[in-house]
């Protein structure tokens, strides 16, 4: 999604603020924009495509700009729809993340001025620019700021003063001060190079910068409040967020699996006790009698498997909803339902959502989160995070298996807390979890038979994905890891739906990928195989370590160690991933940032 960087201070500015587009790119964009202030001027340059080194620009000599990756939602593609935007008089310029609901409304406020592009943003420069006659800059933009609905995260700057604002409200945004210098961005990850300290803004606050004097006010434009904020320490590995010498981030994070389970399991567990590294608060599961899990896409998939380990562990009755239909749904909650909104980013505008109408109906809100100081870990009642560190590939794969984790480890510990379980269980689960990243690292060793499996089926324009109990979220996992960066049609189902219609497909072009393991739905899924078979179809399988008889039914078998049934998700997905990987890059497709997609969905 669109992303935010900006920067006042001394040095090369246009450097500065490209190499921050830079490391946003991997949130998915179509075209990019930056604005430069000089002594008496902005220079602007915009473009479509992917950010370039923009030679002309850091030539410019700047003491501030603001720059922009667009992700088109409102008006297509092109140089006019990109930011920054400006005002009939090009004083003020502005870039924006979100979506601003109310435009139709406040064009009454700026008649007679001419719209160049098709974007909500352009209102917001125009609007500053009318109120200028009358209010300094930063005073127009608190004016401003208080008449527009939606969630946004915008900054500004002024041609003619020397200020630069930022203001959010729904759509994330930081702001970083180091000595004379200052940043804002969408992302704090971006700010890694320069700082380890950051205002972490909430909704409704404004940064207003003095760049004459490098000092930072904070207002509440909710409030209407002047407010005292001081930085934050946040954590974030900057030798995380290099490719290395993988060809991808996404090969890179799909080998790093092992690693980031381990440190997962090493943060949260001593001695074979759960002791979560984040205190969870005494009231969390307190005479909760139901859990609502949330999420979207791949964290959505972690939540089924949950749905399986807690009602099985824990007795409790589980749904998982989609964050974007939950919330529109009038969901019915009480005092004594947990809410489990699950996200990576912590920033997905449809989860947020649906936090904020759980916590309104009265519900506890628990979240699992890869991004400390996120929006959803600071409005959630409790976080726990996973060890991912920063996932850069838009395609999930590390945070989903390191969600697991979190999921699993919450599951025994509630079912601990329930008195369902004996504490020589928990500990003999513990055991077959410690177990796991030794054994992923041998499901990374079939890299060579994985790529053999691709050349010959890479061209397919069709795959369906197979399995049962546990492991059906995962079929619908390795759909959508081949669907989204390979951009073959792929569809995932509990395989006995697949006698149910689509089974219709199946012909010899048509690979079926089946997850059979040996669990107690073995023998049905070897008979979907035959089934399969029995039409020429092509089955790719997962199957356990030594079975011989999938190997007499399948076309390809990739075989996977033991596990217990609960965690042989965490070794079914890898192959899937694999598979999508090595399908992706050999059709050339652009693996880190698929079209279209973007990394964190930061609008509804
Ligand atoms: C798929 C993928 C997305 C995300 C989804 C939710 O590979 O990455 O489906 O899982 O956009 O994002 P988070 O987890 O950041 O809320």
């Amino acid at each position: 999604m669109c992303g935010i960087f900006a920067y006042a201070g001394p040095g090369n500015c246009a450097e500065v603020i490209i190499n921050g587009l830079k490391s946003l790119e991997y949130r998915g964009y179509d075209s990019w924009g930056i604005a430069l202030k000089t002594k008496n001027n902005i220079e602007l340059k915009k473009s479509v495509g992917k950010v370039s080194e923009a030679t002309e620009l850091e030539a410019v000599k700047a003491y501030a700009g603001i720059g922009h990756t667009r992700w088109a939602t409102h008006g297509n593609v092109s140089i006019e729809n990109s930011h920054p935007h400006t005002d009939s008089e090009k004083r003020i310029y502005v870039v924006h993340n979100g979506i601003i609901e109310n435009v139709a409304e406040l064009r009454k406020f700026v008649s007679g001025d001419r719209f160049y592009s098709k974007t909500d943003t352009e209102i917001i420069p125009k609007l500053i620019a009318r109120l200028l006659n009358r209010y300094s800059f930063p005073a127009a933009v608190k004016e401003v700021v208080g008449k527009l609905r939606g969630n946004f995260a915008f900054v500004a700057i002024d041609r003619d003063s020397n200020y630069l604002v930022a203001a959010r409200n729904g759509s994330p945004i930081v702001a970083a001060l180091n000595r004379n210098k200052f940043y804002i961005s969408s992302d704090l990850q971006s700010l890694v190079p320069y700082t380890d300290k950051a205002f972490l803004m909430n909704d409704g606050e404004m940064a207003i910068y003095n760049l004459d004097d490098s000092s930072v006010e904070f207002y509440n434009f909710l409030d209407r409040k002047e407010i005292i904020k001081v930085q934050e320490n946040y954590s974030v590995q900057f030798g995380d967020c290099r490719r290395g010498d993988f060809k991808h981030f996404m090969l890179k994070e799909i080998f790093e699996q092992p690693v980031r389970l381990r440190q997962t399991f090493e943060v949260n567990v001593t001695d074979f006790d759960i002791r979560f590294a984040q205190p969870l608060g005494a009231g969390i599961f307190k005479d909760i009698n139901r859990i609502v899990i949330i999420a979207c896409g791949t964290s959505w998939h972690a939540g089924l498997v949950a749905e399986y380990w807690l009602e099985s562990l824990v007795r409790m009755p589980v749904e998982v909803e989609y964050a974007s239909e939950f919330r529109y749904r009038s969901p019915v909650l009480s005092a004594d339902t947990l809410i489990i909104a699950i996200s990576q980013s912590g920033e997905t505008a449809d989860t947020i959502a649906g936090i904020k109408e759980a916590k309104e109906l009265g519900a506890r809100v628990l979240s699992v989160c890869n991004v400390p100081g996120s929006t959803i870990a600071r409005i959630s009642d409790a976080t726990v995070f996973t060890q991912a560190g920063p996932e850069i590939g838009v395609a999930s794969t590390k945070a989903f298996t390191t969600q697991l984790e979190m999921l699993f480890l919450l599951t025994l510990y509630l079912a601990q807390y329930r008195q369902k379980i004996s504490p020589k269980d928990v500990i003999n689960y513990l055991k077959n979890l410690a177990e796991i990243p030794e054994k992923m690292e041998r499901v990374l060793g079939k890299t060579e038979q994985i790529i053999k499996i691709m050349e010959a089926h890479y061209t397919v324009s069709n795959a369906l994905f197979l399995g049962r109990g546990v492991n059906y979220p995962i079929a619908l996992e390795g759909a959508l890891k081949l669907k989204e960066i390979s951009y073959i049609h792929a569809e995932g189902y509990p395989a006995a739906e697949m006698k149910h219609g689509p089974i219709a497909l199946i012909d010899r072009h048509m690979p079926t990928v089946f997850i059979c393991i040996r669990d107690q739905s073995y023998e049905k899924v070897l008979s979907n195989i035959q089934e399969v078979k029995a039409r020429n179809g092509i089955v790719i399988a997962v199957a356990n370590d030594n079975d011989k008889r999938i190997t007499e039914l399948a076309d390809h078998v990739i075989f996977i160690p033991e596990t217990i049934v609960e965690l042989s998700p965490f070794l079914t997905v890898v192959p899937l991933q694999m598979l999508a990987y090595y399908i992706a890059d050999k059709r050339g497709c652009d693996i880190d940032k698929p079209r279209n997609l973007a990394k964190s969905v930061t609008v509804e």
